[in-house]
């Protein structure tokens, strides 16, 4: 988790860390129907300073050949260039574990996933096809006091992007507030 740290904190000037953080918007696009539907995205407010994201979308075939490619974005004067941007094989990811930025995003995740052993929602996917049909997100929210990441207060874009076949198939971006 500290070579973590280091790692993320590279991408960024200001040690000021926002201690709190709180999702403003999700959007998920689907850029192939006849693969990917999206029957759900949204946020809910729970409270003032809570929303919790739910999620349904639909593999409607099979998907081998996975890469999910990660990016963080900060808004100042507009967003910004890309803070950081990394790519991974997602099938690889599911048996080793080893990109540390990745393995943070699953450990923020998993819980919030459908439970299926089979096929563990979101960050997939065990052997070969394996994402395929429903997969979901459940009231999932970002609690940094339990896994801290080091970023600064401000506004924020994450995006996820789902490459199949090395076409990207989804685009997930949820809008949040570090403060
Ligand atoms: C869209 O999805 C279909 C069904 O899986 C697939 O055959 C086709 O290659 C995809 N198109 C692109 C541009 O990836
Ligand atoms: C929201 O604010 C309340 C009261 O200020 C606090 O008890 C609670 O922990 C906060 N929740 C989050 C997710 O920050
Ligand atoms: C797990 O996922 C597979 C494939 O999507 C599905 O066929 C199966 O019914 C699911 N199992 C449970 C317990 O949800």
């Amino acid at each position: 988790l500290n070579a973590l740290k280091q790692l993320l904190s590279l991408s960024f000037a200001s040690p000021q860390l926002g201690a709190s953080c709180k999702m403003t918007n999700a959007v998920c696009e689907s850029s192939n129907k006849s693969w990917v539907v999206v029957e759900q995205c949204r946020l809910r407010a729970i409270s003032r300073n809570l929303t919790i994201f739910n999620a349904i979308i639909d593999f409607l075939h099979p998907a081998n050949n996975i890469q999910l490619l990660l990016q963080l974005k900060k808004k100042a004067n507009g967003y910004k260039p890309w803070l950081f941007d990394y790519r991974i094989d997602a099938c690889t990811f599911i048996r080793q574990r080893k990109h540390p930025v990745f393995k943070l995003f699953w450990l923020i995740m998993r819980d919030f996933s459908t439970v299926n052993h089979t096929c563990p929602y979101y960050i997939i996917v065990v052997t070969s096809h394996c994402l395929q049909g429903k997969q979901m997100v459940k009231d999932f929210y970002y609690d940094p006091t339990n896994i801290t990441l080091p970023i600064p207060s401000g506004d924020y874009i994450f995006q996820l992007t789902w490459i199949f076949d090395k076409k990207p198939q989804l685009v997930t971006d949820v809008y949040f507030t570090f403060y």
